[in-house]
């Protein structure tokens, strides 16, 4: 039998942001079960008190990190004070993110700010902040949260797209410059499953709509990606993952069969235009 995460890992100790709600805490809740340390990060302090309730019930060691990921000094000091605390770091989760839809031409230079301040610039302080101590502990696992949106580039998701695009680069680069460290990076690549993403989301009320219906449809739970994604990262010869027959379906139909997908995305742009103009 394949060794788990937690039989890998030294110290069981974890830092995972946006880890009141959706992904991040479905991750919080597996390590949890294994006795982990959680460094949990988020902006929503109502919510993250009541997640690492939840967290401590399961058995796990929650200590709380209120943090706005695209703060990148505010993200280094509390790397700093996770690793003094609790003597080092096994495992990041840069998972905190945003949603963001509508018309590329109706985005505007704020909205491109904050999507690309959250999503792409909170994982850059993410692994700047936390780098320096997996090197001083001789290792571990950085684990970057993209979207198959990275590769999909479907219409009315431009913002969003490119940032999660980013991510992913940014994880492949990684993923070679740290391995004489002993640094092990993966990302991963979900399609659309059931969390709040649309409460924050940012773009007009048909994006938020339409997000809510993509996920009403989805029959792929936050508490699957996580699992998936953690025993990806267990084999540690995985560096992208693919955490459902959907994702890994849109990643091989683009590349086989390139002008086939592309009338498809053209075919989507028109079903979100009659959804929008239906919900307007
Ligand atoms: P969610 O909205 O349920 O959770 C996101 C968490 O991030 C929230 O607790 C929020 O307070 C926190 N957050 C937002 N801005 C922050 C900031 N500046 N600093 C710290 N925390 C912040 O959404 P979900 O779906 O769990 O999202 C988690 C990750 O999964 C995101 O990166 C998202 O892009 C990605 N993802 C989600 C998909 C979905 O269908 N739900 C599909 C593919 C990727």
């Amino acid at each position: 039998m394949p060794l788990s995460l937690t039989d890998r890992s030294t110290g069981q100790r974890a830092f995972v942001t946006g880890a009141a709600s959706g992904l991040g805490l479905a991750f919080c809740r597996h390590l949890a079960r294994d006795g982990w340390t959680i460094g949990m990060a988020d902006v929503a302090v109502d919510r993250l008190d009541e997640a690492a309730t939840e967290i401590r019930d399961l058995g796990g060691i929650p200590r709380t990190v209120h943090l706005d990921v695209t703060d990148a000094d505010a993200f280094s000091k509390s790397a700093a004070d996770f690793v003094e605390a609790t003597g080092g770091i096994d495992l990041v989760i840069n998972n905190a993110g945003l949603g963001a839809g509508g018309p590329f031409d109706e985005t505007t230079a704020e909205q491109w700010r904050s999507v690309i301040g959250v999503n792409l610039l909170g994982v850059v302080n993410g692994c700047q902040a936390f780098i320096p101590h997996l090197k001083n502990g001789g290792g571990g696992h950085l684990m970057n949260v993209a979207s198959i949106a990275a590769v999909a580039a479907a219409p009315r998701m431009s913002i969003y797209n490119v940032t999660k695009a980013g991510v992913r680069a940014l994880s492949e680069t990684l993923y070679a410059e740290l391995s004489d460290d002993g640094i092990h990076v993966s990302v991963v690549m979900p399609s659309f499953f059931r969390t709040n993403i649309d409460r924050d989301l940012v773009g007009p009320e048909s994006a938020r709509s339409m997000t809510q219906a993509l996920m009403d449809k989805s029959n792929l739970s936050a508490d699957e990606v996580a699992r998936h994604a953690l025993d990806a990262v267990a084999s540690e010869d995985i560096h992208v993952i693919y955490p459902s027959w959907m994702s890994r379906v849109i990643w091989y139909w683009k590349r086989l069969f390139p002008g086939h997908y592309v009338r498809g995305l053209v075919k989507r742009e028109r079903e979100a235009k009659a959804f929008a103009e239906k919900s307007s």
